[in-house]
């Protein structure tokens, strides 16, 4: 074989509930995960040895060495699998995924390589195996592997396919001039909680921006309204009901986000919220038209410094050629 190449999904967080801060620094989450049509392409070459190279949206903020995750995943699957021939590679890696924008491009990355080296090296794990070996990379590598919707527990690794009928969900993507540390975001919740949380920020949305709770009342928890709205399709319900509870820390740090949750309501979003640890925001369409309509606005207004439309939710990581 002379090479193999994967497509991996960028995910959204439909509630992202956070508790407190465990012992090893990461935090207990319950999260519904939903993989979007906006894909990384990852493609393994066999080399005389392991290298990288980044193309694409953000190519530059992207270490091309040993920290890149998807070498870190590639070394973690050669580790568990020492009796094949696991020969050294070329990864090459084509972003679509903005760099640090809270659509776990990094992990969505390390999922694909993993697909793809499993396929170039015949090694044949099985999808709960690579979830087990990606998990050790990053939180969100487990669910790019998965896709569709999924409820996440512990730091997210932890995965139950969401039974959510066949609707198709359109999204608006407003990407940030600038990027967000997940690590500062995380440390920013904590902060907020510890000072007793301030409450409502920014304009009320379909379902609140909800305030940070007091320390002690945090633990979280999955929103059965949220899961009821899935398995019915109503987007209007899905929309009023999205959470996110980094997202008051996100706007702490890039206070201009909050202008851009407002316009895209404003413009008749079912609903707004941070991705992830952002700053990419997403905002839910009634229908494809309305996407391209809430698109096309969007991007008149500047409050970002692009727009993407989407659907979810797609497949996770999977070869797309192998040669
Ligand atoms: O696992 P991953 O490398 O994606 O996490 C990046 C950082 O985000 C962690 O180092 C931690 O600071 C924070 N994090 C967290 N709790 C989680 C997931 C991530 O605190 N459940």
């Amino acid at each position: 074989m002379t090479g193999v190449t994967a497509r991996v999904p960028a995910k959204l967080n439909l509630q992202l509930a956070v508790g407190p801060p465990r012992a090893d620094g990461y935090h207990d989450l319950v999260t519904v995960f939903h993989a979007v049509s906006l894909f990384d392409q990852v493609t393994v070459e066999p080399a005389g040895r392991d290298g990288i190279t980044v193309t694409g949206e953000g190519a530059d903020r992207v270490p091309a060495d040993q920290d890149n995750l998807a070498l870190r995943a590639i070394e973690a699957l050669r580790a568990a699998v020492p009796d094949r021939g696991t020969a050294a590679v070329h990864v090459t890696i084509a972003k679509r995924i903005p760099v640090a924008a809270g659509l776990a491009g990094g992990s969505a990355d390390a999922a694909a390589a993993l697909v793809a080296c499993n396929e170039l090296w015949a090694a044949g794990l099985t999808q709960p195996q690579l979830c087990g070996i990606g998990a050790t990379v990053g939180s969100d590598v487990a669910f790019a592997l998965l896709g569709g919707t999924a409820v996440g527990r512990g730091r997210g690794e932890q995965l139950t396919p969401a039974l959510a009928p066949a609707t198709q969900y359109h999204w608006v993507l407003a990407f940030a001039d600038g990027q967000l540390s997940t690590p500062a975001v995380y440390a920013a919740l904590d902060r907020l909680r510890a000072q007793g949380g301030s409450g409502g920020m920014g304009p009320p949305r379909s379902g609140g921006f909800r305030g940070v709770a007091p320390p002690g009342q945090h633990q979280p928890d999955l929103d059965a309204a949220l899961m009821s709205a899935l398995r019915t399709g109503d987007a209007a319900r899905v929309g009023q009901q999205l959470s996110n509870d980094l997202q008051q820390a996100a706007v702490s740090l890039f206070p201009a986000l909050r202008k851009t949750l407002t316009a895209g309501l404003e413009l008749g979003a079912l609903g707004a919220l941070v991705a992830g640890s952002g700053p990419t925001c997403v905002f839910l369409a009634a229908n494809a038209e309305r996407a391209l309509e809430l698109a096309v606005s969007l991007s008149g207004t500047g409050v970002c410094r692009s727009v993407a439309r989407v659907s979810g939710p797609v497949p996770g990581a999977a070869v797309v050629s192998a040669a």
